[in-house]
């Protein structure tokens, strides 16, 4: 459905999560992937301990990142936290979808002016049914799901992460130009770790994924170059 025509294309799609505690652990994976993969996601493990300084370590090499902290407060605080991350010059960023149109509206004017795509998170894949139903959500997970993407998509958000078996079912819901940003993706023949809804990256492609988050099928690996390497040749079909 979505070639990748080149090998500039397939890294391009490729975002590995710099899930370490340290910085030094971080700079570590990004010098030896940085010609491999597009992107470099922080999350709030990395960030959490070392600060907005580790996000100027990583960009000070010329890597992207997509700085992964789920923001979901009031729309002023979120506004505000959006801003202060297009200053440390991330390119993707994400907010809980489930703040609803102020906060994501709020969230989309702190990135207005620059090329920083804000991205909504709909449902955690570790929620299940009952998870919902703790948190008062009676509706079924997929309704839950569609229901949040289209007030992204209202709100104006540039994309969205979601899980492989919601790709098909946002690709169709939602404007071509929102990005799917797709983490739980295993390459054939490799260990799901505990991952529970897995897709190979071509096949998560194939469904109208635009970025995979893969990790420890990389980061693990003996030869993590290696690792990505097959993996961008694998999106070349
Ligand atoms: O190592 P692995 O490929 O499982 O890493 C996936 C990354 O994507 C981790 O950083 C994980 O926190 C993140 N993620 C996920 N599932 C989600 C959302 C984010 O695995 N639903």
């Amino acid at each position: 459905m979505h070639p990748v025509k080149n090998v500039a294309e397939a890294k391009e799609k490729i975002i590995v999560p710099l899930d370490v505690t340290t910085a030094a652990e971080a700079l570590h994976l990004v010098e030896m992937l940085a010609s491999e993969v597009g992107w470099f996601k922080i999350g709030l493990q990395l960030f959490t301990r070392n600060g907005p300084e580790v996000v100027r370590l990583v960009r000070g090499t010329g890597a992207r990142v997509f700085l992964d902290l789920k923001f979901h407060d009031i729309p002023n605080t979120v506004l505000h936290a959006v801003e202060s991350a297009i200053a440390l010059d991330v390119q993707m960023l994400t907010v809980h979808a489930s703040g609803g149109h102020e906060m994501l509206a709020a969230a989309v004017r702190g990135a207005a002016g620059s090329a920083t795509r804000v991205l909504g998170v709909t449902v955690l894949t570790s929620s299940n049914q009952q998870t919902l139903t703790e948190t008062g959500v009676m509706r079924p997970i997929a309704e839950q799901v569609e229901s949040l993407s289209q007030l992204a998509a209202a709100a104006g958000l540039g994309g969205l992460v979601a899980s492989p078996l919601e790709v098909a079912l946002l690709r169709a819901v939602v404007p071509r130009e929102m990005k799917l940003v797709i983490p739980g993706i295993r390459p054939a023949g490799s260990d799901a770790n505990d991952q529970k809804r897995i897709m190979t990256p071509p096949e998560a492609v194939a469904q109208g994924a635009d970025y995979l988050v893969i990790g420890r099928p990389i980061t693990a690996a003996a030869d993590p170059v290696a690792a990505a390497r097959v993996i961008v040749a694998s999106l070349q079909g």
